[in-house]
């Protein structure tokens, strides 16, 4: 197929702090970009909201924007795709089209306590047979359990069906198609294994976990693969099939073509999240992992990953700016950093919300360790970037142990992966290259990828290798000894981060 008007698709990106909409062109290049964020909303300490009015209207905004900017028309686009920040839950009244409440965003730990209730003396791990999840507030089932409790009125009208329950791919996709004038109430597999109310086998809504946690099944939407034509969009997009759905993290394990059975990508954005392909059986992980969908391409067998969720990697450079106001901008970081060899001994851990993968503490709170007279803010700089290499050093371990598999490379990306002291330290302590795809924007492409594929505007997944091209590798360069040194003392300051609650 050549690269003709038709043969545009549009991904839209709805993440935790923006919104983005790429057209790529048939290559896989992208053609135009827009982006806008939304509003952080903290009405308490751990509390994190989002309103999901301001993020349609964002979407709709940056899908203008990259329209405009690409000097297309609707009409030329084949498909647009879906991906967007996880378990983030939106709970909307289905006559006016207007949320019951702000969304509560992933981050928020309002639903801790309900968690440890849920738990009871099964602990963490009672549901993880079935979702592949430990119990935690990161989940979007209790965060629906939470609203319905506490918003007045709402669990009698979301029982009389009045009321819709979605993740953002959710939201968007009802509003996208049409909104209270038949918009389609649909989520993908990618997005609804992370309420903790599907089943991992069958894929479908799990009637012991609803009543587990409360959440009547008329406020639910179907579950559906994450690249099918889930419904013709109206509005500004008039006419194009809204064809694919998925998690963001997912989204880009997808646009980086980890199609084979131990193959892995990590992207580092605010938190990072690692995500290794095993197949199409999910591997239970019995090392603190999340045992997770990675996609499903229509009527095809699903794929299944084994994710490390790591919460703060990129936001501890900004906290290290903003709230310690040791830099003026991020990028400054590698700068200071590289003034001096070491980290002089010095180790940060960012256990600013507890610690998801592999520990799933939610009494770990951070800790600065290994502090001397001798350590400046430079070497403060360096721990704070070895903080995301050892967090995903722990995680690749954890995978080794769970799945047998040793990954021989890491395919990275996200905002972080331009920081090449820390992509050169990633490889030196996992031991294996670190390498970077041209096209940086692997979630957006990941999305249209698969919308792509669901319209015939791609072939197939060999197609999408094809596609595939290296920017950057980093090689191992650090000494055995210098990494099992560091890596052991990471760990005794890991342990100084636990029990600061109760
Ligand atoms: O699970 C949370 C993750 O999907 C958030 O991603 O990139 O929007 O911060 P991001």
């Amino acid at each position: 197929m050549t690269d003709t008007a038709g043969t545009y698709v549009a991904a839209i990106d709805q993440g935790t702090t923006s919104s983005r909409c790429i057209v790529f062109d048939h290559s896989g290049a992208i053609v135009a970009v827009d982006q806008r964020e939304h509003r952080q909303i903290f009405p308490k300490p751990g509390w994190v909201e989002h309103d999901a009015t301001e993020i349609w209207s964002k979407v709709q905004a940056v899908v203008a924007g990259a329209l405009a900017r690409a000097g297309l028309r609707a009409d030329q686009l084949s498909a647009v795709g879906i991906t967007n920040q996880r378990e983030t839950t939106v709970l909307w009244d289905r006559a006016t089209g207007k949320p019951v409440h702000n969304a509560l965003v992933w981050q928020d730990t309002r639903t801790a306590a309900l968690c440890v209730e849920l738990g009871g003396t099964d602990g963490q791990d009672r549901f993880r047979e079935r979702t592949g999840l430990p119990l935690a507030g990161y989940f979007s089932g209790p965060k629906a359990a939470w609203l319905l409790d506490h918003v007045p009125g709402l669990r009698q009208r979301a029982e009389r069906g009045e009321i819709a329950f979605g993740t953002i791919d959710s939201w968007l996709i009802w509003n996208l198609t049409g909104g209270t004038d038949g918009g389609r109430h649909v989520t993908d597999v990618t997005n609804a294994c992370r309420t903790m109310l599907m089943n991992l086998d069958t894929l479908q809504w799990d009637p012991s976990l609803l009543s587990a946690m409360n959440v009547p099944e008329a406020v639910l939407p179907e579950i559906r693969s994450s690249a099918e034509v889930y419904g013709t969009a109206v509005g500004q997009l008039s006419g194009v099939p809204v064809a694919a759905a998925l998690g963001d993290q997912q989204a880009a394990l997808f646009g980086q073509t980890c199609y084979d059975v131990g193959t892995a990508k990590n992207t580092y954005g605010t938190g990072s999240f690692l995500l290794l392909n095993t197949g199409d059986r999910p591997v239970p992980s019995k090392s603190g992992l999340l045992t997770t969908m990675g996609y499903k391409i229509g009527g095809e067998a699903p794929v299944y990953c084994l994710e490390g969720s790591i919460a703060i990697t990129g936001a501890l450079v900004q906290w290290f700016r903003d709230q310690l106001g040791i830099i003026r901008s991020a990028d400054e970081i590698e700068t200071l950093a590289a003034s001096v060899d070491d980290n002089g001994g010095a180790y940060v851990v960012p256990a600013f919300s507890g610690l998801f993968a592999p520990y799933w503490r939610s009494d770990a709170r951070g800790v600065v360790t290994g502090l001397t007279r001798y350590v400046t803010k430079a070497h403060l700089a360096r721990a704070v970037l070895e903080a995301t290499s050892w967090q995903t050093r722990e995680v690749v371990d954890a995978m080794y142990q769970d799945s047998g598999v040793r990954i021989s490379s890491l395919k990275a990306d996200g905002g972080m992966t331009r920081n090449n002291l820390l992509m050169q330290h990633q490889a030196d302590v996992l031991g294996v290259p670190v390498i970077r795809p041209r096209v940086p924007e692997t979630t957006c492409l990941g999305a249209a990828y698969a919308a792509g594929l669901a319209t015939g505007v791609w072939s197939g997944l060999d197609e999408l290798r094809s596609h595939w091209r290296k920017d950057a590798e980093w090689t191992p360069a650090m000494e055995t000894s210098v990494r099992d040194r560091e890596y052991r003392n990471w760990r005794r300051a890991v342990e100084k981060s636990f029990g600061w609650l109760g």
